[in-house]
């Protein structure tokens, strides 16, 4: 029940700092330490490359997670759109391990990519919010994102809980390989919990930057840099999907191949600025589409802020910044579409799983 809210999306953006705790909570062991169940564990430790497969916003965190694997449990992943897999399957490595993630865990083309694997003899894991969906009950290993159900057709909360499930499996992988851990995971998620509170509780401000920047345009721009990249592509869907606004997020360094040339007087260009080591180069990006006449949102992260910037987010690790960064994305959509009189919950042409290929 959406009780007080208007509107579900709204709801299940504001639930996102008690999700996080309860993710935590359910990965922990009695020791208080975040634990993964030693099968799975022992599957993605036996993979010699993970292949993550997925659809939409899940294929969005899958791209985060990619990083976490790679830099926390040393494990080569690639990120594929399971649409393209399944008709143009890359050579695989000699000991795969499959990776979906799907909130509904009904996706059809997710699911076609599943059977294929399987008569390939190849393992798998899902990703799932929904417990006994087909995509867990047709895999050899289930972790639940303990979102609770998610209602609205834009995805939020699955998304968060996607990236933090992710962070933990590769902590569990990591440390499981005898790797030494570079940050306490469970104080570092207690950390985004509160930022997200943070943010959800600013509400305002992202109405505001969605009214100035948003309110008339018909196309907008996102761009990143490293983690900060993965976010804006999460980003200009949101915006697409329940506003209709013509949006692309892509990384920072492309404007010049291409891109740039659509900057006109007034084009929206929000920028996310998390990641210390791209920091200047963002910046630069900022510069470079400001001085075309582009209208600029600067949304950086606390020890990286400039004076100008449009806000700034709470500190919280730079691998888990996605987490927090894109909350306020999520925010300023959701008021673009209530801007433009549209139906948020239930944008057109959409359903909230796609049971067909
Ligand atoms: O249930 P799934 O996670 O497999 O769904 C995948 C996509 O259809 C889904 O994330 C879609 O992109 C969302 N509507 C985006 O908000």
């Amino acid at each position: 029940e959406k009780g007080t809210y208007p509107h579900y999306m709204l709801k299940e953006i504001d639930e996102q700092p008690a999700v996080m705790r309860k993710i935590v909570q359910a990965y922990q062991n009695e020791e208080g330490e975040l634990s993964i169940a030693k099968d799975t564990l022992d599957a993605v430790n036996a993979a010699d490359r993970i292949y993550i497969i997925a659809c939409g916003t899940s294929y969005h965190a899958g791209l985060v997670g990619k990083e976490y694997l790679e830099k926390t449990a040393k494990i080569p992943t690639e990120v594929h759109v399971a649409s393209e897999f399944v008709y143009n399957t890359p050579l695989l490595s000699e000991k795969p391990l499959f990776i979906f993630i799907s909130q509904s865990g009904e996706t059809a083309d997710s699911r076609a990519v599943l059977v294929h694997i399987k008569e390939l003899g190849h393992p798998a894991l899902t990703l799932t919010n929904v417990a006994g969906s087909t995509l867990s009950r047709e895999a050899n290993h289930t972790l639940l994102l303990h979102a609770g159900p998610e209602i609205a057709v834009a995805s939020t909360k699955a998304y968060t809980a996607q990236i933090a499930v992710l962070a933990i499996l590769a902590e569990a992988a990591g440390k499981a390989k005898g790797f030494d851990m570079k940050f306490d995971l469970v104080q570092e998620m207690g950390i985004v919990a509160n930022a997200i509170q943070t943010l959800t509780d600013d509400k305002e401000a992202f109405e505001q930057i969605a009214r100035d920047f948003l309110s008339t345009t018909r196309n907008a721009f996102f761009i990143g840099r490293s983690m900060d990249y993965h976010v804006v592509q999460e980003a200009a869907l949101k915006l697409k999907e329940i506003s209709y606004i013509q949006a692309e997020g892509f990384a920072g360094g492309e404007l010049k191949h291409g891109t740039i040339a659509l900057i006109e007087d007034g084009t929206p260009v929000v920028a996310l600025a998390t990641q210390e080591n791209v920091n200047l180069s963002i910046r630069g990006n900022v510069k470079e589409v400001a001085a075309r006449g582009a209208n600029t949102c600067t949304i950086s992260m606390k020890g990286l802020e400039e004076e100008g910037d449009s806000y700034v987010i709470p500190h919280v690790h730079e691998l888990l910044a996605p987490l927090v960064s894109v909350v306020p994305t999520q925010l300023i959509a959701y008021y673009a579409a209530l801007h433009r009189d549209c139906d948020v919950d239930k944008p057109r042409n959409l359903a909230k799983s796609v049971t067909v290929e």
